[in-house]
């Protein structure tokens, strides 16, 4: 019987491995649409794939996607929901660094289930001034907890009340008072939070709110009975939650290699900030910035890797062999690779600069082989089977065009001509560079009118959430993996054959010749 995984001569003769294929292509720069990849005999059902990837030591991802780190796609709600689903939310650096230690400790500290910032009403607010708010917020619940100017918490407002024939009462007379409120004490939750939450609810029948306090009896923290359920229902789920070894949702946050007023790096500045994230329990640092191949990104990489010799560190952008050796022996273990492929950049027709995204990552997938690092593929990701080639080459990716418009993104949603828009803009646009990202292109935030911009402000419709967009994007993954026989990445990256795509073959792989219906999910 003829061996089903050894290559067909014929097969092998037009669907070839990476490197005799991009070896044949040495002088034409490609993209994730110029190639396709070739079926395999497969055993492997897509269900079955795993697509877990250690990214460095102490950096462990159930699935190898994360969420960019730019202002309009990432801070801690993405990246709460991105670890939630195995994977990583990069929080970006346009916000005074204050700000973006209070996100990475939001992001360390979720407790699942916990609403942590609960909405909440005063003693002395009038019963028809919270049915304002309800409809005002579009709220979809009515049970508020009543807390006092000092935050303490004075009893609970159940639905039962907010009703318009109490309009005119205050809160105070409508309240379940205090004593009678269930709550549990912050620091009763242990370590399995929603198991203690979940025992609650069996235990007292009718009862669906559990509020936590502290020790001043100050309000921390809400759950409610249909949140537990949900979550307790998902503890099955395929895919679960990407955590540190506190068993904390895991957390990266991006800095920028800034200099001062004479061009020197900010060194100490750099440091104290990379110092209080690693305390507030950053999980990797990002040093980000458009051209990694730099003395500024070296320095920085160079520095965090002497003073925090164990944070996984990632570098970059780069998209040659000598970039990644250079980032590598500076002391990154990830490095990023991408210049000008998103969705919002004009790099390349700024700068006359930047590899199309697949070229790019051979190049540089060669010499991390040979460095021991691993690499993410960063931009222009606009469907799953984009991922998929690219965890040939790769080890995760970066997306942030296709999380912008889900509602975990920052900002605000508006209305244009009957259909809803999110914000997404390049971190090398004009108004981005001006609320603080220059530093990731050259510039500095006072000449930024002198500077050419390297991104566009744009829209991106609203889309499904976070949990929605990525189970899309796991699925389509592990088709992928399931055409060819590779039950894990590392085989994925083995195992991946290529052949180029004629521009009619494009146009064949999208649906055409029809009109398109569409099922909703
Ligand atoms: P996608 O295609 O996912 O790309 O929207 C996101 C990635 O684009 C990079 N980025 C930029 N590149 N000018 C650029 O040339 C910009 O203004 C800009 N802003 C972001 C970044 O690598 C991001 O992860």
């Amino acid at each position: 019987m003829p061996d089903k995984q050894a290559p067909h001569a014929v097969d092998a003769e037009f669907y070839r491995s990476a490197d005799s294929f991009f070896a044949a292509h040495h002088s034409l720069a490609l993209t994730y649409d110029d190639v396709t990849l070739a079926t395999l005999y497969s055993e492997v059902l897509p269900r079955d794939t795993q697509l877990d990837i250690v990214l460095a030591d102490g950096l462990h991802l159930n699935i190898p996607i994360l969420s960019a780190d730019m202002d309009t796609v990432t801070e801690s709600r993405m990246a709460i929901a991105m670890a939630l689903n195995g994977g990583l939310g990069l929080i970006h650096y346009n916000m005074p660094e204050r700000e973006q230690l209070s996100e990475v400790s939001r992001v360390k500290n979720h407790i699942h289930g916990l609403i942590q910032d609960p909405i909440k009403v005063a003693p002395d607010q009038l019963i028809g001034e919270v049915l304002d708010m309800i409809e005002k917020r579009k709220f979809t619940f009515s049970t508020f907890p009543v807390v006092d100017d000092a935050g303490t918490l004075v009893g609970l407002l159940s639905g039962h009340v907010v009703k318009h024939r109490y309009a005119k009462r205050k809160v105070a007379e409508a309240l379940t008072p205090r004593a009678q409120v269930h709550t549990v004490r912050e620091k009763e939750l242990g370590a399995t939070p929603i198991a203690r939450a979940d025992k609650f609810f069996t235990d007292h029948p009718g009862i669906h709110k559990l509020l936590v306090v502290d020790n001043e009896d100050h309000l921390r923290g809400l759950f409610t009975m249909s949140d537990v359920e949900r979550i307790t229902q998902e503890r099955n789920a395929q895919f679960k939650p990407a955590r540190d070894s506190h068993f904390r949702l895991i957390c990266g946050a991006a800095v920028s290699a800034t200099r001062n007023a004479f061009g020197d790096l900010e060194r100490e500045r750099i440091l104290n900030h990379v110092g209080g994230l690693v305390e507030r329990g950053v999980d990797v640092v990002a040093v980000s910035t458009a051209h990694g191949h730099t003395k500024g990104v070296g320095d920085t990489a160079r520095m965090l890797r002497d003073a925090f010799p164990k944070l996984p560190l990632i570098a970059g952008n780069v998209t040659s062999a000598a970039g990644v050796e250079f980032l590598a022996a500076c002391g990154a273990n990830i490095i990023k690779v991408g210049q000008g492929p998103g969705s919002i950049c004009t790099t390349r027709i700024v700068a006359g600069v930047g590899i199309p995204q697949l070229t790019a990552l051979y190049v540089t997938s060669r010499a991390a082989l040979k460095k021991h690092v691993t690499l993410i593929a960063d931009g222009g990701i606009v469907k799953s089977g984009d991922i998929v080639k690219a965890l040939t080459l790769a080890h995760a990716v970066i997306c942030g065009g296709l999380f912008a418009g889900c509602p975990e993104a920052p900002g605000q949603i508006m209305e244009i001509g009957g259909k809803m828009y999110k914000q997404y803009r390049g971190m090398g646009s004009l108004a981005a560079m001006k609320t603080g990202s220059a530093a990731r292109y050259g510039h500095t935030t006072n000449t930024t009118q002198k500077v050419a911009p390297e991104g566009i402000e744009a829209l991106k419709e609203v889309s499904a959430s976070v949990d929605k967009v990525l189970t899309q994007l796991v699925g389509g993954i592990q088709s992928g993996m399931g055409y060819l026989g590779a039950p894990n990445l590392t085989q994925l990256r083995q195992k991946a054959r290529f052949i180029r795509v004629s521009s009619a073959g494009e146009r064949e792989a999208a649906p055409h010749d029809v009109v398109e219906v569409k099922t909703e999910g």
